[in-house]
């Protein structure tokens, strides 16, 4: 899809690079990521950008592309970091290894406020992150800003070659977007990225590799597989989409699953497996073995009830696919694990029929997407929600009894953040039960019972977290109802950890 007229970012490395690709999208362009290993397979993109990287040029196995190949494209090229050092020397320039690594703010002065630097201040903030440096400049080449002692920082080579030492895409380079807008503004056939387009073609796309087979998805209620579902339904796709109920869902969030799906008009099988689970999970308080028994019993109970059919779509994201891709070999080992189950993944992947509808987007692409198809609101904006449920709530053993008391605190904790207009402000919150017995008072007797903790998180990507100073008459009111309402509990805590070194889940 899009593989004309969109930017191609190639990827050498840097741990930035996924960041270039979400930040041309949010300027209103699709771009995609390539590893630099399938340059120039990259289709007919209307600008290209380099990554930065780890290695410096002068590495034996520093990585390399075709440069005849990359004149060849005619269109606009970005050197970002690496890319630039590499732009330099394919131009006949030098680079050598700075005396010390420049890592963090610099001062950037544009020479001039026009192209590149277009309605960029005469000093702006940007973001190192490097320890080579350009020396020699080719014959032709044209410094365009300089750092605050005078050192090129930014480079021309011709009118459609640029280079940036710093990372735009990073925030803490405080005009970073502009710049890069800036370039993109050079190729003149760049196709806006929107978002109605888009549904339009995988909707087309899924009739073409469809037609009228059967095809099967599972749906858990979150936002990506209930786009995928909707999506399939739209495109008139003869779809079965299935919801195995674990047992360790939240409070009535079976029937709030089925509801949902209901107002959507889209229809939904259930397969009610909470004793199975239970069953399974007995005596089991290590968390990894509880991971594996539920991951393991889910892909068992789906493909039971997917039965004989043809095709299976699954709601893989972007950024899955970029570490896969980028991870391939650990990803191979983890697979493992999940048997003749997942080799049936692969065999239907191998023969073309796996449908991966969603698996050129970003999160809040799949909210925009879902939000074009319909979907309610307060379905696309719900917090994450692990696979493994509650069991990952549930330190030491996972008994119905144990799960009963979570789910009565955690609605009404979550109950509460919506009432007070915080729930969408927060990534992600629920209630933990903490199995240690401690003593308090209940009416006039003595109470020996255990405590919950809640847990509200603010975070970008999950990969860290900060803890949410909500408003202490919130907590004291969630309090005073658990308290009074949820047997079992005699003490609530909230948790004020950040992530590292705490994770957000407790297990
Ligand atoms: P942690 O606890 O690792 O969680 O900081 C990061 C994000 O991932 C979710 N999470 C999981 N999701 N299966 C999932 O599908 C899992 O085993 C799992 N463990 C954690 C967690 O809720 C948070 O959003």
């Amino acid at each position: 899809m899009h593989d004309s007229n969109h930017v191609a970012v190639i990827d050498f490395g840097s741990q930035y690079t996924q960041l270039i690709v979400r930040r041309v999208r949010e300027l209103g362009f699709f771009a995609k990521l390539y590893a630099v290993e399938d340059f120039p397979d990259i289709g007919e993109p209307g600008a290209i950008i380099l990554s930065g990287g780890p290695k410096s040029t002068a590495d034996a196995d520093a990585p390399d592309l075709d440069f005849a190949a990359l004149q060849a494209f005619g269109v606009p090229v970005l050197g970002v970091c690496y890319g630039m050092q590499l732009l330099n020397k394919k131009f006949g320039g030098t680079v050598e290894a700075s005396e010390k690594r420049e890592y963090g703010p610099a001062d950037l002065y544009p020479r001039d406020c026009m192209g590149l630097y277009e309605g960029v201040s005469e000093k702006s903030q940007v973001w190192m992150s490097h320890s080579d440096t350009v020396r020699n400049l080719p014959d032709g080449a044209e410094v365009i800003a300089v750092n605050q002692h005078g050192t090129p920082v930014s480079l021309k080579w011709d009118d459609r070659f640029y280079g940036i030492q710093f990372h735009p895409e990073v925030t803490h380079s405080h005009e970073g977007m502009r710049i890069l807008h800036n370039f993109l503004l050079e190729a003149k056939d760049l196709l806006p990225f929107r978002i109605d387009d888009f549904k339009r073609e995988v909707i087309e796309g899924i009739r073409e590799k469809v037609g009228d087979k059967q095809i099967v998805c599972g749906v858990s209620g979150g936002v990506d597989s209930t786009v995928l579902a909707v999506l399939l339904h739209e495109a008139g796709a003869n779809v079965r989409a299935i919801f195995v109920d674990h047992g360790l869902m939240r409070k009535d969030e079976g029937d709030e699953v089925r509801n949902n799906f209901h107002r959507m008009g889209v229809p939904i099988e259930t397969v009610d497996c909470a004793d199975l689970f239970l069953g399974k999970l007995d005596g089991v308080d290590d968390p990894e073995k509880k991971r594996v028994i539920i991951g393991g019993l889910f892909i068992d109970v789906f493909w039971d009830a997917v039965g004989n059919a043809e095709m299976l779509a699954q709601g893989t994201l972007y950024p899955d696919v970029i570490e896969s891709a980028s991870n391939a070999k650990s990803k191979a080992s983890k697979i493992k694990t999940h048997h003749n189950r997942v080799d049936r993944i692969l065999e239907l992947q191998a023969q073309g029929k796996v449908l991966e509808p969603l698996a050129e987007l970003f999160k809040d692409e799949v909210r925009a997407l879902g939000a074009s198809l319909g979907i309610p609101h307060d379905i696309l904006h719900r917090h994450p929600f692990p696979g493994p449920g509650l069991a990952v709530r549930c330190p030491g053993v996972v008994t119905k009894k144990r799960l009963d008391i979570i789910r009565e605190c955690d609605a009404i904790f979550i109950g509460k953040l919506k009432e007070e207009g915080w729930y969408e402000k927060v990534w992600q919150a629920y209630a933990c039960l903490i199995p240690v017995k401690t003593v308090g008072v209940k009416g006039d007797e003595r109470s020996y019972e255990w405590a919950i903790s809640l847990r509200a998180v603010v975070s970008e990507d999950a990969m860290t977290a900060d803890w949410v100073d909500l408003p202490h008459q919130l907590l004291r009111e969630t309090s005073h109802k658990i308290l009074n309402d949820v047997d079992g509990i005699n003490r609530v805590l909230y948790d004020i950890s950040t992530k590292p070194p705490a994770s957000i889940e407790w297990e």
